[in-house]
C-alpha cells in the first residue's frame, strides 16, 4: 500500500497531530509524516513531532503577525516540495496562507475548525456558538483559500449543545469531535492516493 506523503502545520498544543502520529503509528492511516513545521519556535506541537522521532522544523514567520512574510512563504513552499508532502494538514497553524502556498499546492491544504462553517469562523468558535444561543455546532473540515476559516468544505461533525454546557465543556466534545473527523477525512486522501 502506497503511504501518503503529508506534512503538519500548526502553531501550538499539537493535539490533532498528536491524534495523526498515533494513528499513523498504529498502522491504520496509511501516510507518512515527512514534516512538522511550526512558526512557533517552543510549540509543543513540535515535542510532539519529536517524541515520535518525526522530522520537525520552526519556520521563521517574519514580521506580520497574522500571515508569513512572502519570503517565509516561499521558504515553506521549498521545504514542502523538497520534503516530497502530497498533502498539507494545518493543525491550529493560525497564519492565513496566501499565493506561494495556494498556488503550489491547489486543494491539497485542509484546516480543521471548530464550528459548522460557514457559520462562527474566526477565534473561540465554540464560544461564538454558545453566546448565539445554538443547540448545535460541530466541526469542520475545508480545504484552505486565502481567507479565514472559509474554503469548499469536506466534511462536518455535529455536536449537539447541551443545556448546561460551558465554553470549557463544549469545547473538549468538540476537540473530541475533530479528531474523529480529521482522520476519517485523512483517511480518504490516503484512499485516493492509492
Ligand atoms: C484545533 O482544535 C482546531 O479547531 C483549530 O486549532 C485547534 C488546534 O488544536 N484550528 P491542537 O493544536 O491540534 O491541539
Amino acid at each position: 500500500m502506497k503511504r501518503l506523503p503529508i506534512a503538519i502545520l500548526g502553531s501550538g498544543r499539537g493535539s490533532n497531530c498528536r491524534a495523526i502520529l498515533e494513528r499513523i503509528r498504529s498502522g491504520d492511516l496509511p501516510a507518512e509524516t515527512r514534516v512538522v513545521i511550526s512558526d512557533v519556535l517552543d510549540a509543543p506541537i513540535l515535542e510532539i513531532a519529536r517524541e515520535f522521532s518525526v522530522a520537525n522544523a520552526y519556520l521563521p514567520p517574519g514580521r506580520f503577525r497574522t500571515r508569513l512574510e512572502p519570503e517565509a512563504e516561499e521558504d515553506l513552499v521549498k521545504m514542502l516540495r523538497e520534503a516530497g508532502v502530497h498533502l498539507v494538514v494545518l493543525a491550529g497553524f493560525m497564519r492565513v496562507l496566501h499565493a506561494p502556498m495556494l498556488k503550489a499546492f491547489p486543494q491539497r491544504i485542509i484546516n480543521i475548525h471548530p464550528s459548522l462553517l460557514p457559520k462562527f469562523p474566526g477565534l473561540e468558535a465554540w464560544k461564538q456558538a454558545l453566546e448565539a444561543g445554538e443547540t448545535v455546532t460541530g466541526c469542520t473540515v475545508h480545504y484552505v483559500d486565502e481567507k479565514i476559516d472559509h474554503g469548499q468544505i469536506i466534511a462536518q461533525r455535529e455536536v449537539v449543545i447541551l443545556p448546561d454546557e460551558t465554553p470549557e465543556t463544549l469545547h473538549a466534545r468538540i476537540q473530541i469531535a475533530e479528531r474523529q473527523l480529521y482522520l476519517a477525512v485523512i483517511a480518504e486522501f490516503c484512499e485516493k492516493y492509492q
